[in-house]
């Protein structure tokens, strides 16, 4: 058998709804036509929709796998996002609705931006930023932190953020092979009412960091710090005595803007080289497009953290390239009460909202009382992007926060794509719940079998067949490895890892990475699916499943399972669910396992870490729990599973 098997059945689609489509961007299939007759032609047109010092000389250069975008023009991102809505009049416009986690607000305007890029360039420039150097950002969701980001797009140099729930051994490892030169960081940050120690794990990381030449510290949890005389200095200090004026520079469309760390089967990050004109290109469209962006009527917000891929460009460089006005928000959406984020829409008047399968599961276990006591009728676009949102969690959302009349958008990327690739135009795109639906215009997807070729319908591996302007340019200090990634597993073919299914109307469904993909008596099954089965069933808050051992049938299927409203499971509920999962998808599905459990292992942020799971289900050592949010889950999980029946 070639490919993955697909089980999945899902029958609802949702045309786009009549009021959202009368006042829509996108109605019809004319982009992805235009697209279709010259893919370069079309990314060149989205590329005037920056302001370029000099125009390119060549569109496309593809050298596989390595590509270049718009060469020989020139542009500065600092620019895009901010001095030109200033120029067009729009300096009073608000670029952020600040929120802190203690309820402080800030509105930040596209005037108070561009005062502040400019004399914080000023300030890594009179630290000996230049052109080309690396500046690493380790801080908490405060203006100060997109301000940093553009100042360094401002005078070339590239920044490398560091999310700020990292240790200071991943901060260290960063600082490192970027060799940045200078540390922009805070005091400290707010989660759930106390303060993360940012400064002090700077500090710890700094003895091993030599490249570093300087720290720049907000103030912002106030408490007594230590300062290293010379090396450090305060935010508003060195903020008071700057000049006021940066010209920006004239950046070459294919310089550096930034790394950003991910993940990837080594213990060694990948630092995901992203550039400049064909980043903000594809940011700026996406951003337009699949949300359906009205820049000077929408209250859109991202609720990501900066520190992810998601926050770079949806956060920053999406929405002030489209001079967005948004919200920013430092806090967790149970502090101080479970409603946070349902009282920001309503307070905001958000009419954007863009969020995580993680997020929207965790709301369906607190229930539908929390966001029925905010008016929510401001918003009339949903976006979910990180994970396969199962149907139930898509429908849940589509319901209880969208009030049945918002477009649900499912978006597809990856830190390494850096910007959405396969996703809805919610006014002309019928949605399927769980389907990220088709790639965008300018995009060219295939889903192909492990002999490399394209299936026409049915389950196998996401590949990418041309370049497009907003891909990783490579790993930093290692072309072999992005070589070896991406491009070796299928020849031509950038091969993303996910494993995806095409429908008979040629719908993508993501059905998770391929290294979470289990084989059960010769069938491959994906855990997306029979996740979305367990998360199906009325009692189910939250699933994760993993492939384990067996004699018989090559992998078995475990399931950590949370029941809703705290209910302890039974084994007679375990036999409910797996009944459940063999009805929804078939027998080859059923758990053979069944671990009830009140919370599941996860990354800080939010992803379900299953290699920890797999060690669980296989009996054996748990491997690096290091980026585990809460070690104290796998203990108890451990112990469950010991005591959890196996049925045949
Ligand atoms: C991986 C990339 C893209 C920003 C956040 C994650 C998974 C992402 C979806 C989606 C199914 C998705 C993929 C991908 N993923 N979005 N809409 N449907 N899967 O960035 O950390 O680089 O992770 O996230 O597995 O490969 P990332």
């Amino acid at each position: 058998m070639t490919g993955i098997e697909s089980f999945s059945s899902e029958e609802r689609s949702f045309p786009p709804p009549e009021p959202f489509k009368d006042r829509a961007l996108v109605t019809d299939l004319s982009l992805h036509e235009e697209a279709d007759r010259d893919w370069k032609g079309f990314w060149a047109r989205q590329a005037l929709a920056l302001d370029w010092y000099d125009e390119w000389d060549t569109i496309c250069d593809w050298r596989l796998p390595f590509a270049r975008w718009f060469d020989g023009g020139t542009l500065n991102a600092s620019y895009n996002c901010v001095d030109r809505h200033v120029a067009a009049g729009n300096g009073d416009r608000v670029a952020y609705h600040w929120e802190g986690e203690p309820g402080d607000t800030r509105t930040i305007t596209y005037a108070d931006l561009l005062a502040d890029v400019q004399r914080f360039a000023n300030v890594l420039r009179d630290l000996g930023v230049r052109r080309g150097d690396r500046v690493a950002i380790y801080m908490p969701m405060i203006p100060e932190l997109p301000v940093a980001m553009l100042a360094c797009t401002r005078i070339g140099a590239a920044h490398s953020v560091v999310f700020g729930g990292f240790s200071s051994d991943a901060l260290r490892d960063r600082i490192v092979d970027a060799e940045a030169k200078v540390l922009v960081t805070a005091d400290g940050g707010w989660r759930r009412g106390a303060i993360v120690p940012l400064k002090a794990n700077a500090d710890a990381s700094l003895h091993a960091a030599p490249s570093i030449e300087a720290v720049v510290v907000v103030r912002r949890t106030g408490q007594e710090l230590p300062m290293q005389d010379g090396r450090d200095h305060w935010w508003h200090d060195v903020m008071a005595s700057a000049a006021t004026e940066c010209e920006p520079e004239r950046m070459g469309s294919e310089d550096l803007l930034y790394l950003l760390y991910t993940s990837g089967t080594t213990a060694k990050p990948k630092g995901i080289m992203h550039t400049t004109g064909g980043y903000l290109t594809q940011v700026a469209f996406t951003h337009r497009y699949v949300f359906d962006l009205r820049p000077d009527t929408d209250v859109y917000w991202c609720a990501a953290d900066i520190g992810w891929v998601t926050g770079h460009s949806y956060i920053v460089y999406g929405p002030l390239a489209n001079g967005a006005t948004g919200v920013l928000f430092e806090g967790t959406p149970d502090f101080p009460e479970r409603d946070r984020w349902w009282s920001i829409i309503e307070r905001y008047g958000v009419t954007i909202l863009y969020t995580a399968p993680t997020a929207i599961r965790t709301f369906m276990k607190w229930g539908t009382a929390e966001p029925e006591k905010h008016d929510l009728s401001s918003l009339r676009l949903l976006g979910s992007v990180g994970e396969p949102i199962n149907p139930e969690a898509w429908m849940w959302y589509r319901r209880h926060v969208g009030g049945d009349r918002c477009p649900v958008v499912d978006t597809w990327w990856q830190t390494e794509t850096g910007a959405i690739l396969i996703a809805p135009l919610p006014g002309a795109t019928t949605l399927k719940p769980g389907s990220a639906t088709f790639p965008l215009p300018g995009i060219a997807a295939e889903v192909v079998d492990d002999s490399g070729q394209p299936v026409q319908a049915g389950g196998g591996y996401l590949t990418l067949t041309q370049p497009w302007p907003s891909m990783l340019r490579g790993i930093y200090g290692d072309p072999e490895r992005y070589h070896q990634t991406y491009w070796s597993r299928f020849p031509g073919r950038y091969f993303a890892g996910d494993g995806a299914r095409v429908d008979d109307e040629g719908y993508f469904w993501f059905m998770g990475r391929v290294d979470d993909v289990m084989n059960v008596s010769g069938h491959r099954v994906s855990t997306t699916e029979v996740e979305s089965a367990l998360v199906d069933h009325p009692s189910v808050a939250e699933a994760a499943t993993v492939g384990a051992s067996d004699e018989i049938t090559g992998q078995a299927i475990i399931a950590f399972v949370t029941l809703k409203g705290g209910q302890e499971g039974t084994p007679d509920h375990g036999q409910v669910l797996r009944q459940h999962v063999a009805t929804r998808i078939g027998a080859i599905a059923r758990p053979r396992t069944i671990v009830f459990t009140d919370d599941l292992p996860k990354t800080r942020s939010g992803k379900i870490m299953r290699r920890l799971l797999r060690d669980v289900a296989e009996g054996r050592a748990l491997g690096d729990v290091t980026t585990l949010a809460d070690a104290s889950v796998i203990e108890e999980i451990k112990k469950r599973a010991a005591a959890a029946p196996e049925e045949d």
